[in-house]
């Protein structure tokens, strides 16, 4: 009785939902302003796009509809948007872009929920390599300056690795959700052409790395880079960069967190000399 019931339940959606869905696609259209520049020295310029619309539509699937068929919205053919994707469920942090004028994800930026033009730009604080595609090597850089790992000695099996306390735990897990999309350091007003402020993902990796058990073994030098040129002094606490991560880490907490730390270094090597 009650599977007839579920079994009519579902031919009743499978008759009416998909039919609407298809009459609104046929309607329904998704228009797109791209900025889009060629290389680094040219000027950049607009595009608009029109696309069918469809359901669960996100940014990055309208930008490989348009690959598919480079064609503006007044009929001109243009050359394919280029711009960086990879897992596209928000884990690689490659697809990172300004969309209408806020720094987000496009694999997880639904068609549904965005006004309409989608103005969607490159981030501007890092270089453009093409379109919506920047060189976010500047952070790369900086995560090797902190390094930002656990170094393993030898090429031997060192066994089991030392115990993690489960309070040390719930306070690691979410600062290791960082994927390196370069969000924070988007929104920063500290990171500018003026400064080499090295942004909250790289304090925020500082601090994983040194409640590791192991990896606290490097705090020293880890704070040390932490302290120089593009460092933690350099945050103005501005606090916008906890508003953009896409994976909620709690990035002032990790920024107060490494300024205590760098403090107090600094204060004991000042004492002991
Ligand atoms: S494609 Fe990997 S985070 Fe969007």
């Amino acid at each position: 009785m009650s599977q007839s019931i579920f079994r009519k339940f579902r031919r009743g959606r499978a008759a009416t939902t998909p039919r609407n869905e298809v009459g609104m696609a046929r309607t329904k259209q998704v228009v797109l302003r791209i900025k889009r520049q060629s290389n680094p020295r040219e000027a950049a310029r607009w595009e608009e796009f029109a696309l069918p619309w469809r359901p669960s539509l996100n940014v990055i699937i309208c930008l490989r509809d348009i690959a598919e068929n480079p064609v503006t919205r007044d009929g001109k053919r243009t050359t394919p948007v280029s711009y960086d994707s990879n897992c596209l469920e928000e884990v690689c942090g490659s697809c990172a872009m300004l969309i209408n004028g806020k720094a987000r994800m496009a694999c997880s930026a639904l068609v549904d929920q965005l006004d309409q033009p989608i103005r969607i730009e490159p981030m501007s604080k890092f270089p453009v390599v093409r379109d919506l595609s920047v060189d976010r090597q500047f952070m790369f850089e900086s995560l090797k300056r902190v390094k930002a790992w656990i170094p393993i000695d030898g090429s031997y099996d060192l066994g089991e690795g030392p115990r993690v306390a489960p309070e040390t735990q719930e306070k690691a897990y979410p600062l290791s959700r960082c994927i390196s999309c370069g969000n924070c350091l988007e929104v920063c007003p500290q990171v500018n052409e003026h400064s080499d402020f090295m942004g909250a993902a790289i304090f925020s990796q500082v601090r994983l790395f040194n409640m590791h058990p192991t990896g606290g073994m490097h705090a020293k030098e880890r704070l040390q880079a932490a302290m120089g040129h593009g460092g933690i002094e350099d945050c103005a606490n501005a606090q916008n960069c906890v508003k953009a991560c896409p994976k909620e880490i709690p990035l002032t907490e990790s920024l107060a967190e490494i300024n205590r730390q760098a403090w107090k270094q600094a204060l004991l090597g000042w004492l002991i000399g």
